[in-house]
């Protein structure tokens, strides 16, 4: 993280929390550019707004009772006004997340969202996606949905973290496969058949779920709405 790249995310994130009005349900994404905007949220809480949020990870929660924003579950609102969260690789509008293994529930609250607005710095712009895909796997379907991964195309490893022995567990408790596909010409294709695979919790392909993408520069934020 540049310091160029720090004040891209933190511009990217403070502008997406100026969507953010009075009496909204707010869905809180995971990452470091969604935390910029948490941030802002909480100065407008203090300042009197009204909004209440609801995490999208362990990280977004903890950050969010940090920032004195009320928290819920989607239990307990109607629907999701708004969510702001962000990516890993953005091409035409599409997303690769999962890259701090917090996509299931990402998915879930960026989909309901009314408005899903993505949060990035410019490094993540690519013409065509083509990092490694996450993939969240119960533990157990691991070896099979290796296999399956690989009839795909893909190329699965299991994610392991440097100060930790095993693999990483998601907040959910399942681990994370990184498949790595090459270019991925046809996003929705490859979405689809993620997502038909037995044991695949959620994958990291955001595909037409995002409405606007706020992405920060040195001295600016270009807004593109989908
Ligand atoms: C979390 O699993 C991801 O989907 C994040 O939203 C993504 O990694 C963005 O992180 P940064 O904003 O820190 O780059």
């Amino acid at each position: 993280n540049t310091g160029g790249s720090r004040k891209a995310k933190r511009r990217a994130g403070e502008h997406a929390a100026t969507a953010v009005e009075d009496g909204m349900v707010v869905g809180l994404g995971t990452g470091s550019t969604a935390a910029h905007a948490i941030r802002a949220i909480g100065d407008k809480i203090r300042d009197g707004l009204d909004v209440e949020g609801v995490p999208t990870s362990f990280q977004s929660r903890q950050l969010a009772i940090e920032e004195e924003i009320p928290v819920v579950d989607l239990d307990e609102v109607p629907g999701v006004d708004l969510a702001i969260d962000g990516a890993d690789q953005i091409a035409d509008g599409q997303l690769i997340k999962g890259g701090g293994g917090a996509h299931a529930r990402e998915k879930v609250v960026d989909a309901t969202a009314d408005r899903f607005l993505v949060v990035a710095d410019p490094s993540k712009r690519a013409e065509t996606l083509d990092s490694p895909v996450p993939v969240e796997t119960l533990p157990a379907a691991r070896p099979v949905v290796e296999r399956e991964i690989r009839e795909l195309g893909g190329e699965p490893s299991l994610r392991s973290a440097e100060r930790k022995d095993g693999p990483v567990v998601t907040d959910n408790g399942n681990v994370v496969l990184d498949c790595e596909f090459g270019p991925i010409e046809t996003p929705d294709t490859l979405a689809e058949q993620l997502s038909t695979l037995p044991g695949v919790v959620e994958h990291g392909l955001f595909v037409d779920l995002a409405d606007e993408i706020h992405v920060g520069t040195a001295d600016d934020v270009t807004v593109e709405r989908l």
